[in-house]
């Protein structure tokens, strides 16, 4: 940080970049490595961000480097929605080995947000119906599609309308509705069930993500996501989740719904999918993606190269047991955190290494940020007051107590 080679790059980002991104940090991105992330200037750093939760099996993985450089010497994009080949099938094969019974398609795509298009369009199609019904704090994306069903901050939307046939209603963020769980979880069910029987006759989906994520890694009680299953199954509605940032073992199971014993109708992956190569998949039953050709496709799903990367990421996640070393080191550092006992920290919640800290305003949280990254730990904030704990499932308990020391160190500070 502050130095020449990063400053100058900032520099010259700054002239030729989008202005419309957000870099809550100045680091500038060199290499990675494992859980390791070094900077134009050669400074190292820990990383507990995964780059967004996408490089789960670490940074550079060298099976997934394997996996891609065999494919770059056959091929690199193949026009899977025009021609056929074996390693998306592969893929699409693998993907569903890992998913809960009764799923048996799956759409490629290259993104978060064109996951999500395609789960709301599936939907739109199957039903044949208008009306979804999406959460306040929902991030869903910033396609228009998506960005109808985001409501996580203003920024995102201003000036966007007219949005698609979408209501919101209020997701059990128990903390900041000031509400105990249980009775915030019935407070968001009894909205839920009002807006889905005003809807009722023209009613396609439900959408939500199991655990919210932009929003400040909310994990809503069990009663809750099991209550939207079953009013979706009342009220005749698909329930459509949104595993994008939670799935791929991050919470412990392969989708972040199986800790909460639900199957969702239609589910989206992207980022971890891959290794860190662009991807996205949304998977329905036989019965549900039912739509003819024509009616949704794309030019670069099916990737080879991504196809590839997936395929050795879905192998390393299971090979190594991810899921269980995000259980493991998760409750290591909610322990560990829980202990700290900072008049900073209001709440912490999570599960496995999807982990998210709200502190008692923004600004303590931005200064928490800054101040861990010039120590060398990168965090990533979320929603108003929140960081976010979202390393690569491969990380140690010894790595975890390096970031937590820094965390400590800062909290002390604060
Ligand atoms: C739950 C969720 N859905 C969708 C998206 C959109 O993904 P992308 O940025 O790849 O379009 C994100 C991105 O953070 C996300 O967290």
């Amino acid at each position: 940080m502050g130095s020449k080679k990063s400053d100058s790059i900032r520099a010259r980002d700054e002239k030729v970049v989008s202005p419309s991104l957000t870099r809550e940090l100045p680091v500038v991105f060199e290499r990675g490595s494992g859980c390791d992330v070094w900077d134009a200037d050669g400074k190292k750093y820990l990383d507990f961000t995964a780059c967004v939760a996408v490089n789960s099996v670490g940074h550079s993985n060298n099976e997934v480097r394997k996996a891609i450089s065999k494919q770059l010497s056959k091929g690199i994009h193949c026009a899977f929605s025009d021609f056929y080949a074996e390693v998306p099938v592969r893929f699409c094969e693998r993907l569903l080995e890992q998913m809960p019974e009764g799923f048996g398609k799956v759409f490629l795509s290259n993104s978060g947000t064109e996951s999500t298009e395609a789960a709301y369009k599936l939907a739109r199609w199957h039903t044949d119906k208008t009306w979804v019904v999406a959460f306040e704090g929902a991030f869903h994306g910033r396609t228009m599609g998506s960005l109808s069903m985001t409501k996580s901050r203003p920024v995102q939307r201003d000036r966007y309308g007219p949005f698609l046939p979408v209501v919101h209603t209020p997701f059990p963020y128990a903390y900041k509705l000031k509400m105990e769980p249980e009775e915030c979880s019935q407070y968001c069910l009894s909205a839920l069930e009002d807006k889905m029987r005003a809807l009722r006759d023209d009613l396609a989906a439900v959408f939500m993500e199991p655990i919210q994520g932009e929003s400040g890694y909310v994990v809503p009680p069990a009663s809750f996501v099991k209550g939207v299953r079953k009013l979706c199954d009342d009220y005749g509605a698909l329930l459509c989740m949104d595993e994008v940032q939670s799935g791929c073992w991050r919470t412990g199971k392969f989708l972040a719904e199986e800790n909460f014993g639900v199957k969702a109708d239609i589910v989206w992956l992207s980022k971890a999918l891959a290794g860190g190569m662009p991807i996205g998949a949304t998977v329905a039953s036989n019965e549900i993606m039912d739509w003819p050709p024509g009616s949704h496709a794309n030019t670069f799903g099916g990737n080879l190269v991504s196809c590839a990367a997936g395929i050795a990421a879905l192998d390393f996640m299971e090979k190594k047991r991810l899921g269980e070393n995000a259980q493991k080191v998760g409750s290591h550092i909610m322990r560990m955190l829980s202990e700290m006992d900072s008049d900073a920290v209001c709440e912490i919640r999570g599960m496995g290494l999807m982990i998210g800290i709200e502190m008692k305003d923004r600004k303590a949280r931005d200064w928490l940020i800054h101040s861990a990254c010039h120590k060398g730990l990168l965090l990533l904030p979320a929603g108003e007051a929140v960081f976010r704990i979202c390393p690569p499932l491969i990380l140690t308990k010894k790595q975890a107590d390096l970031g937590l020391e820094i965390i400590k160190d800062c909290l002390k500070n604060i």
